[in-house]
């Protein structure tokens, strides 16, 4: 099991990104922009009021202790892409967790997936027992990240959620136990070693091949 002591800051890796707690010190025009658009935060139950990088800092500060409440930039190198949330309940043992990325450009590239398999691997390995994704509805985006990666989906939350413009939604409630997350990374190993075994058998191949001409 993983150690961790309510309140360490967290810093998570992936074979491309840093997961890593945000301190006040990181906000930049960037995130302010992202969490402050319409578009980009209409799936998080709308944009931050913040109005400056200032006032950003002092919110992330007050927000989130990294003892039951984070915030974790997404780094590509030292250039900031995304966030994930996750909000602990400690006495439970279960948290959920949100995602945006604010970059764009990353969109379509298999970040959710690869940042999301280190942040689960780090909750279950640090004793959480129950992990829960909450996509509106209708963010088919997120929807089809959460049926990608194996989580169970357990039901509707009906009219769970109210926009800043009143307007009630549907929240999807997918789940993960430890177990079932166990079983996802096994089959995951299998399918890469079956995938390099046959890479292997391709070259060998390719080389008996090229040696009988
Ligand atoms: C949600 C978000 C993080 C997903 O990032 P992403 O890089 O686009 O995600 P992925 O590429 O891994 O997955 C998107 C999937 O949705 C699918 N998709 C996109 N638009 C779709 C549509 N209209 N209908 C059906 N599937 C669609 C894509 O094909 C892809 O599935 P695939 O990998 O099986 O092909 C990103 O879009 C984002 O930051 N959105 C704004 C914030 C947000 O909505 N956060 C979620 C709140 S819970």
């Amino acid at each position: 099991m993983a150690q961790w002591k309510a309140g360490d800051p967290l810093e998570i890796k992936t074979e491309r990104f840093t997961l890593r707690s945000l301190r006040p010190e990181d906000a930049n025009e960037d995130l302010l922009s992202w969490l402050t658009d319409d578009d980009l935060m209409y799936y998080l139950g709308g944009p931050w009021g913040s109005k400056s990088v200032e006032a950003l800092g002092k919110s992330i500060a007050k927000l989130y202790d990294n003892k039951s409440d984070f915030m974790l930039g997404v780094y590509d190198g030292d250039r900031l892409v995304g966030c994930y949330w996750i909000e602990g309940y400690l006495r439970l043992r279960s948290a959920v967790t949100h995602h945006v990325l604010g970059d764009r450009s990353y969109w379509g590239k298999g970040v959710p997936m690869e940042c999301r398999t280190a942040l689960l691997d780090w909750l279950f390995g640090v004793g959480f027992e129950r992990v829960e994704g909450r996509p509106y509805a209708t963010c088919i985006r997120a929807i089809r990240g959460y049926m990608k990666q194996g989580w169970r989906l357990e039901g509707i939350a009906r009219r769970a959620s109210r926009d800043r413009s009143g307007k009630r939604h549907d929240n999807m409630l997918f789940a993960l136990l430890p177990e079932e997350w166990a079983a996802i990374r096994r089959e995951q190993k299998k399918a890469a070693q079956a995938k390099a075994a046959a890479g292997k058998s391709e070259e060998a191949k390719k080389r008996a091949a090229s040696g009988s001409k």
